[in-house]
């Protein structure tokens, strides 16, 4: 069979079974079973594919039928400017936490070495993209699922920054090494309802340590908050996540913890999404 005709019988495939963007999923899982580029494959497409390779196409076609994620599928994800490694241990890096590692670099001049702490790291992404900026600053990044913490460390060593990075396996609630000058976190935050709402993709196969934030969404980022009052420095920065709907809360938790508002930036969607405040 040409590659022409598998891309076509993919997209065929994954369109019958109702998964978005046929075209592009099928490409993308080509490139996988055949270790080429997308490019090289589109500019060969009457190359003839090996036995082996069909199989092996034909098994992620199968599992995209089953909602799982590309990225789990591929091995990968691009987040701001860099690859990493994704699997199912961790949460997929979404475009809308790179406004953290934005929010971050304007509070982090290039030639200081400031001490950042990075609550719930899971695949790293966020970290390790503001430390290949910055690289006089050096992290500590907390996670409380093991699994979660080996793919950040491969994706630390990935980039060259495992000896910049302190990976710890704990509970934020259990961690109180402080004077930290910037803290920075992506909590879990979707409350019980909503998460199952949640599309298959995300509900059934991304981690729910890194999904669930409790009955109402605000037990995670209560803990980040309090622990975050005792981790930091005066004058230290909290950069923190939150769900579209959970502003007014944030700002009533952070304000009766001792938290200037410096700043509440939107997403990309318009959404209020991240909050900058200092701790007074
Ligand atoms: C929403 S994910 C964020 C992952 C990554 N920082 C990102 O933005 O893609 C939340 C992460 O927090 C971790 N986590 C959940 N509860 C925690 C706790 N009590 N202490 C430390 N980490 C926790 C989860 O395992 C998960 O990896």
């Amino acid at each position: 069979m040409k590659y022409i005709e598998i891309l076509n019988n993919g997209k065929n495939f994954l369109k019958k079974n109702k998964i978005e963007n046929p075209i592009l999923d099928s490409e993308l899982l080509l490139s996988k079973a055949l270790n080429k580029s997308r490019e090289e494959i589109l500019l060969n497409s009457n190359h003839i594919l090996k036995k082996q390779e069909i199989n092996r196409f034909n098994n992620y076609l199968l599992r995209r039928k089953y909602n799982e994620p590309i990225a789990y599928i591929l091995g990968f994800k691009y987040f701001w400017k860099y690859k990493f490694i994704t699997n199912k241990s961790v949460l997929i890096p979404r475009p809308d936490t790179e406004l953290i590692v934005e929010e971050c670099l304007k509070y982090l001049p290039n030639n200081k070495s400031k001490k950042i702490l990075d609550i719930g790291t899971g695949s790293g992404c966020i970290i390790i993209s503001i430390l290949q900026e910055r690289s006089k600053c050096t992290a500590t990044a907390l996670d409380l699922s093991n699994k979660a913490l080996k793919v950040a460390k491969s994706n630390a060593k990935l980039h060259q920054l495992e000896n910049k990075i302190n990976f710890i396996n704990i509970d934020i609630d259990k961690y109180n090494s402080s004077n930290y000058d910037l803290i920075i976190s992506n909590p879990p935050y979707i409350n019980n309802i909503d998460i199952s709402r949640l599309d298959d993709d995300i509900k059934f196969h991304e981690p729910k340590i890194a999904l669930s934030g409790g009955c109402d969404g605000f037990r995670d980022i209560k803990k980040v908050i309090i622990n975050s009052k005792k981790l930091l420095k005066r004058n230290g920065k909290l950069i923190i996540e939150i769900g579209s709907k959970q502003k007014n809360q944030s700002l009533k938790i952070l304000n009766e913890n001792g938290f200037y508002i410096n700043k509440i930036s939107k997403d990309l969607s318009g959404r209020d999404r991240c909050i900058i405040s200092t701790k007074l």
